[in-house]
Order: C-alpha cells, then structure tokens, then sequence
C-alpha cells in the first residue's frame, strides 16, 4: 500500500519524533514502498512531524576513493550532487536548505537549527569531528533516523572513530581541499580524508548495545524499518567500547591488532 506526506508525518510521530527534535536520516526512498510525492513527501511529512522549532539533517557525502592529498578535492557545493541517496539529493537541492561547508562529508538541512548545526564544517580538520554537524546534532541532543538502512551506513561512528583517534580511518597528510560556498565564494579547506584502505568496519555490532540500553527503538514507516537513535547516547557507547580495543568498530575487533 502506498503512503503520501500525511502517512509519513503520523508514521514519526508513532516512532516518537516529537515537535521541536533535530534529526539526521540515513535513507532508502525505495523502502518505504511506494510514497505518493516521493521524495520531497518523505520529508515534508518529517518537517510536519517536527514542528517549526524542529530540524532534519541528511547527509550529502561526495567523497570518493581516488582523492589524496595529491588529488584532493575542489568542489562547487551549489551543485555537487551527493551520492547519499534520492532524498537527500532531493533535500539539498531545496532553495531553503543549508549546506554545510565540507569537500567530502557534507551535511544539508532544514529547519530552525539548520544554520548552527552546520556552521564551521570547513574548520574542522577531520570530516566528522566536533565542529562538523555529525557531532553539533548529537551535543544538541539530536537523534539518528536509519530509514530503510542500518548503522553499516552511520556517519557519526565516524565522529566516533575519529575522537577515538583510532589511526585507520584517515589518510595521515593534510590535502589542500577547496569548496565554493552558496555564495559563490571559494574557502580553502585543508583536511585529513577518509582513507580507503582501512580495516572493512563492522558498524552493527552497536546495535544490540544501544537496544539494550534503550538508545535505539526500531518501528515501521510504511514499508521501511526505521531505527531512531540517541546520537550523543551512540557515540559514549562506542567511544567506551574503543578505549579497550581501537578496532572494535572493525571485523578486527577482538583479534589485538
Ligand atoms: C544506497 C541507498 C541510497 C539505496 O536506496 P534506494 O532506495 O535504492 O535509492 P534512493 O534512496 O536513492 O531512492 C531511489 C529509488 O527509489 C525508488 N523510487 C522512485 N520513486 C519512488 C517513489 N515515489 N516511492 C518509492 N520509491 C521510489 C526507485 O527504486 C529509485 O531507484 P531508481 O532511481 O534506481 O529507480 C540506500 O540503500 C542507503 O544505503 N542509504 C544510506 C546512504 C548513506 O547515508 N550513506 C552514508 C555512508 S557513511
């Protein structure tokens, strides 16, 4: 059976999305079932379940595997598609929407938090550390939304693995990146990026450890499995998780690497 906007919005608000939440969401537009609007229902529907003080965050990553700091990235984020997924192509596209300032991990948004949750990207040396909107959501008290995908797919364990400093997940020299801004002005963003070469990571092993202590409930939108998250709860968790073992995020874990 199909869903439309109204279907969505009530579909949250039965998950506990309450007005005024800041969340981010992971998604696959396909899981829902057919959604009559699509993608922009799927988050008008979010947007009416938050209430105007409420904020939805997507992720619009555009980093790939061949980027080092002797071809680092140069980017137009007016324009950059993302490779997240349909809706938050669809999200960042939106006249109204901020686009954090990051040649690789960037974040769009909408909604009353959207400016302060995505300022300063660009100073954050590491794509997702603590000036980076991964971590502002969670230090507002932000909640992960996992529509249709699984943690696999969770940004912010990378805010994990880098405040954990776990020396696998980054290239180890700085690239000279540069982004043009929504007004069209070129920032200089030097940056460590994303290394490629990393162990293979193994994100669900997070999942019973946040179910048991009720930092995730799972439900149902339509067709999709949705996963809702306590974000500063997810990061303690793993972080805690880290100090004994640096690979625990990995399919290392355990083999005292
Ligand atoms: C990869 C991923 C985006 C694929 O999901 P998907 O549902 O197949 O793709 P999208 O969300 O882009 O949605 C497009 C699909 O929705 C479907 N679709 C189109 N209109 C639709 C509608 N009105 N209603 C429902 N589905 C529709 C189509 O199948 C379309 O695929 P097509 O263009 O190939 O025909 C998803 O599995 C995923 O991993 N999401 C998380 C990504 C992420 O955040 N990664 C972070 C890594 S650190």
């Amino acid at each position: 059976m199909a869903i439309d906007r109204a279907g969505v919005a009530a579909g949250f608000a039965r998950l506990g999305v309450g007005e005024g939440a800041a969340l981010l969401m992971h998604s696959s537009l396909k899981s829902f079932g057919w959604v009559d609007g699509g993608a922009d229902a799927v988050i008008d529907g979010i947007l009416d379940a938050l209430g105007p003080a409420g904020t939805l965050l997507v992720p619009t990553l555009t980093g790939h595997r061949e980027l080092s700091p002797q071809n680092p990235p140069r980017i137009d984020l007016r324009t950059a598609p993302c490779w997240t997924g349909r809706i938050p192509e669809t999200l960042r596209r939106r006249p109204d929407a901020v686009r954090s300032l990051h040649p690789t991990h960037s974040c769009a948004a909408l909604g009353a938090q959207a400016e302060p949750l995505t300022r300063d990207h660009h100073r954050s040396p590491t794509p997702c550390g603590v000036t980076s909107p991964y971590f502002r959501l969670a230090a507002a008290g932000g909640f992960i939304v996992m529509a249709g995908c699984t943690l696999s797919s969770c940004t912010t364990c990378h805010t994990v693995e880098e405040l954990a400093n776990v020396g696998y997940h980054l290239q180890t020299e700085t690239a000279f990146a540069s982004c043009i801004d929504r007004h069209g002005d070129l920032v200089e963003t030097p940056c460590l990026l994303h290394s490629y070469a990393g162990p293979e990571r193994d994100f669900l092993v997070l999942e019973p450890l946040l179910l048991e202590q009720g930092l995730m409930r799972i439900g149902t939108v339509g067709e999709s499995t949705v996963r809702i998250i306590d974000a500063m709860g997810l990061i303690e968790t793993a972080l805690d998780r880290l100090r004994f073992d640096p690979y625990y995020l990995t399919v290392l874990r355990g083999k005292g690497q």
